[in-house]
């Protein structure tokens, strides 16, 4: 089966042959040859490499073909090294000066397994850099070197520049390499949780001591999961009081059948040369007197002083050490020795029988840690992660601290790297461990996700019965690769990876046809049978605009009818998440359809005109007008499109939409209902509803919105109708009904259940009925609510309108600072959008900002940009805009001109049925004539001002009429 995966290459050359083709004979020459390459192939196959083939005189290894192994570079720079010190003797054998260079690098390849290597970028790699090399010489690449970095040293040389390669590749010539040192050190953290593990552990130990018993205790751990961290723990806290010997059993390497026992025994000395002499000759003495004499000796040891006897990593244990332990765990029993072991679970595959039937042994499992305790270790990793990457770490490494730490430097770093090499590496070599058809599934798992269906991976592994693989995800379950999950699908069972990061493993090692192939198989079985996922158009979208990336990467071109399902799957899910008034999830998906549609297709325009729809709402006006002139383009008649195109004229262009609007939408209401479309109805009466809106006619906008919100409900268009809906409420805030009566429809449309759109359009209304109430906390606060429920929508034009909802309550609460802040927030959003008719409301009320804070010229320079940007119909501005200037006039002293903006505000806001704004016009020409002596006519305005703000239910407007009564009587 093909597959890709990260090896290890090794090239190696011999120098100066054709000097030598020149000194021997042929027949001569080819024997040398022949006698170093069987000492080369020798030495790479003991070390878990296969030689993919000789060209002339070099020679070409692989690590991780057949099989990759976690430590296959380490693997490749030790076979390396050992054939530099072999070849001298070989050479010197045949009376020969002979070198050899070497180049060695690690990167992904695909292979066709069983079959010879595919040719891959690492591998060229490597070539060059044998190159490079002088004679003598090994050189490492840089994805190598991080791999074994604990276990060399290197010197870096300058860049190499290589021919078909855009960067320069990096090379490190190796100096020195400890024989048994692992690849990578593991840096230490100080210990987090494991409280429990430790008291058991010290527990068994004391037991040991008191009783004077041999104990076998076994941490059993995923990799990296802390077991060696455990053990640490434990020898440092018990300290002088034991004797400790600690070995560690090596992945592979000739004579390592008793190393772990003799690296137990070396800091002994002298006193345990000729037991270690004999376990590293192995066959001096039968495996009976040898097991018998470490027995002896480490009873005799323990005479003096308790002994801990740690062996780690036995997973990689040959048998002949396991029956030793064996031996000495049963027949030791009357000496305190503790033989402490830690393993990855793989041992019990091996082992099966290991510590079971023994009264005296303990095994433990050790389990991820904690959230609490992931947190202070990235805490210890001096943590500067934002909080997305941190989530995202934490996330993914699920409790396996050696995956937190990996992740957290490659994040910090920056990397778009999804798994770190060393965990790549060591995952990869846990799933080619697996039976193949074991692998096949969780490859097929893999593409679902992180939790899979049974019945989805039968189909993808074209099984008969979905319960032919039950057997098999019953191993893995066992292997603790995957566990069960909770099912989405009724009557099907599920399962979810240990980690994120064996999906993934399983994932990257299927080769991009394949992946191809599965995601569309399985778009189409979730169609097929996944009745219950309500998302099924986001997720088999998601399937196929998978299988398309990868097509493209294989080939450049895709199958229309692929790219043509995807789109269409993405678009009913944009839809859908338009509905729900979601628009940062709406725009992905339509954005992401509009990619995949193929060009001239009825469905491109479709998606075209919901983006667009879904742009206005976001504020982005000027890429809605891109898209609609494409649409308009391709489809020049259609109602969609047009309505579309009018509601964007509303927000861009509102002096001439009114006018458009008014011209055609009669006919298309009528058009609309003979066709009894709701949908479209729904759209055309909001489009009859800003005619009126923008016009300052509350009354009849809201008539327009409300028969607005039926049809969208007809239509179950919920999106369209928390909209109508919500934008009720904002006829409400500005009309004659008074503050109770307000507060009475937000309680009756909190009843139909609003989603969160519609939820914020009601804080926002309720906002306006503490504000009118004269309490500003409560109206800042249920502002706030609402602009962060409109922001976390992702609607900017909303936003603007909290801001400006917040402005108003300030200059209410006579804070005009607070309200210029806000305003000049929401001047900013709009005026990035290129929205025009909220904003020339915004720079009005600027403009009155400025005049209370007594900057005349600034507050100008406001008015002259609201009267620019506002449409003729739009009286608030022109109300708001004049009373400022009868101000500015009055501060001036020209009080006959103060007298005639006056009356004009008034004129414009009487133009409105907005009640608090005729006061506030009112009011503001109460002022003027008071100022000019004009009592009685002052008098009177104010009197008509209070009426008004009383009407309204706006107290703070009544006290300050009152307040200007007091004053001119
Ligand atoms: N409880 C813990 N507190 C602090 N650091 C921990 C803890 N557990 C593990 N670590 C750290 O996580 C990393 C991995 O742990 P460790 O090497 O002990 O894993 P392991 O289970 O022995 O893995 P392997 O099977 O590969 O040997 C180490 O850097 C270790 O210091
Ligand atoms: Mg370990």
């Amino acid at each position: 089966m093909a597959a890709r995966k990260v090896i290890t290459a090794l090239f190696c050359d011999l120098v100066g042959s054709t000097a030598l083709g020149e000194e021997l004979d042929p027949e001569a020459l080819h024997g040398v040859l022949g006698r170093c390459f069987e000492a080369i192939t020798a030495t790479i196959e003991r070390h878990g490499g296969t030689v993919q083939k000789y060209a002339g005189d070099a020679v070409l290894a692989v690590f991780g073909i057949p099989r990759v192994h976690e430590d296959d570079a380490l693997r490749a720079v030790r076979a390396a090294d050992e054939i530099g010190r072999l070849l001298p003797r070989v050479a010197d054998e045949l009376g020969l000066a002979l070198e050899f260079r070497t180049g060695i690098n690690t990167g992904l390849v695909h292979t066709d397994e069983g079959r010879t290597l595919a040719m891959g970028d690492a591998v060229n790699v490597a070539a060059r850099l044998e190159q490079a090399a002088r004679p003598g010489e090994i050189l490492l690449g840089a994805e190598t070197l991080g791999l074994v970095r604990n276990a060399v040293d290197v010197e870096a040389l300058a860049p190499l520049t290589v021919k078909g390669k855009a960067e320069p590749v990096e090379a490190f010539r190796l100096l020195r390499l400890d024989p048994v040192a692992p690849g990578v050190s593991r840096a230490d953290f100080s210990l987090v949780g494991r409280e429990y593990e430790l008291r058991l552990l010290r527990g068994v130990w004391d037991r040991t001591v008191e009783e004077s018993r041999c104990q076998l205790f076994t941490l059993l751990g995923t990799a990296g999961v802390g077991k060696s961290r455990l053990v640490d723990e434990l020898l440092a806290r018990v300290g002088e009081a034991a004797t400790i010997l600690r070995g560690r059993c090596l992945h592979y390497g000739e004579g390592i059948t008793f190393w772990p026992i003799a690296e137990a025994l070396t800091p002994l000395g002298e006193s345990s040369q000729s037991i270690r002499d004999r376990l590293s000759s192995g066959g001096a003495a039968t495996p009976g007197e040898l097991f018998w004499e470490v027995r002896r000796f480490l009873e005799a040891l323990a005479e003096r002083r308790p002994v801990i006897l740690h062996v780690d990593d036995l997973h990689w244990a040959e048998p002949m050490l396991i029956d030793l332990l064996n031996h000495i765990v049963d027949l030791s029993q009357s000496a305190p020795v503790l033989v402490l072991c830690a393993a990855r679970p793989e041992l019990l595959e091996d082992y099966a029988g290991w510590g079971g039937g023994k009264l005296n042994a303990t095994t433990v499992m050790l389990e991820p840690l904690g959230n609490t305790e992931c947190e202070q270790l990235l805490e210890q990793l001096g943590d500067e992660l934002g909080r997305q990457a941190r989530e995202r770490v934490m996330e993914t490494s699920e409790g396996n601290p050696l995956f937190l730490r990996e992740l957290a430097v490659l994040a910090r770093e920056g990397a778009e790297v999804d798994i770190p090499p060393t965990i790549q590496a060591l995952l990869a070599e846990r799933l080619e461990r697996l039976p193949s058809e074991e692998r096949l599934l969780l490859e097929r798992g893999a593409i679902e996700g992180q939790v899979f269906h049974r019945s989805a991976v039968a189909a993808l592994a074209q099984s008969d019965s979905p319960l032919d693989v039950e057997l098999p995800l019953a191993d893995l379950v066992r292997k603790d690769l995957i566990r069960p999950h909770s099912a989405n699908v009724e009557g099907d069972e599920a399962f979810r990876f240990r980690h994120l990061l064996i999906r993934d493993a399983a994932y990257e090692r299927l080769p991009k046809a394949t992946r191809a192939d599965l995601h569309e198989r399985y778009a189409h079985w979730l169609e097929d049978t996944a009745v219950d996922f309500l998302e099924v158009d986001e997720i088999a979208g998601w399937h196929l605009e998978q299988a398309v990336r990868h097509e493209r990467e294989l080939r450049h071109e895709v199958d229309p009818r692929l790219m043509r399902d995807a789109a269409q799957h993405l678009y009913a899910a944009g839809r859908r998440a338009g509905d729900r008034s979601d628009l940062v999830a709406a725009r992905n998906f339509l954005d992401r359809a509009l990619v995949l549609a193929p060009g001239g297709d009825q469905l491109r325009g479709r998606i075209a005109v919901a983006l667009a729809e879904q742009l206005i709402e976001a504020g982005d006006l000027a890429r809605a007008d891109e898209l609609l002139v494409a649409a308009e383009h391709e489809h020049a008649e259609s109602a969609p499109v047009s309505l579309t195109r009018l509601e964007w004229l509303v927000y861009s262009q509102p002096g001439e939409a009114n006018q458009t609007i008014e011209s055609i939408l009669p006919r298309m209401l009528e058009e609309l209902g003979r066709s009894e479309d709701d949908r479209e109805l729904a759209k055309a009466h909001m489009l009859a509803f800003w005619v009126q809106w923008t016009a300052n006619r509350a009354t009849l906008a809201a008539e327009q919105v409300r028969l607005a919100a039926r049809h969208a409900r007809r239509a179950g268009d919920i999106g369209l109708w928390s909209r109508a809906l919500g934008w009720y409420v904002g006829t409400l805030i500005w009309g004659p009904q008074n503050a109770r009566a307000i507060a009475g429809e937000l309680d009756a449309i909190e009843q139909e259940e609003p989603g969160p759109y519609l939820l914020a359009f009601v804080e926002l209304g309720r906002g306006e009925v503490a504000r009118l109430d004269g309490r500003f906390d409560e109206a800042r606060a249920l502002t706030g609510r609402a602009l962060d429920g409109f922001r976390g929508l992702g609607t900017t034009t909303m936003a603007a309108t909290c801001e400006q909802s917040l402005a108003w309550i300030e200059l209410s609460a006579g804070v005009a600072e607070a309200a210029l802040a806000s305003l000049l927030r929401a001047d900013a959003i709009l005026a990035e959008s290129g929205e025009r008719s909220l904003r020339s409301t915004t720079q009005a009320m600027v403009a009155r900002s400025y005049e209370l804070l007594g900057r005349a010229d600034a507050a100008l320079a406001a008015i002259e940009l609201a009267e620019e940007l506002s449409a003729p119909q739009e009286a608030i501005n022109y109300a708001i805009t004049h009373d400022v200037r009868a101000r500015l006039a009055l501060g001036a002293g020209d009080d006959d001109a103060a007298m005639a903006w006056a009356k004009s505000a008034v004129d414009y806001a009487l133009k409105t049925d907005f009640v608090d704004l005729q006061g506030g016009a009112r009011l503001g020409l109460a002022v003027v004539l008071d100022a000019c002596d004009r009592l009685d006519d002052a008098r009177t305005e104010a009197r008509a001002a209070l009426e008004l703000f009383e009407a309204k239910g706006d107290r703070p407007g009544a006290q300050r009429a009152e307040a200007r009564l007091d004053r001119i009587s």
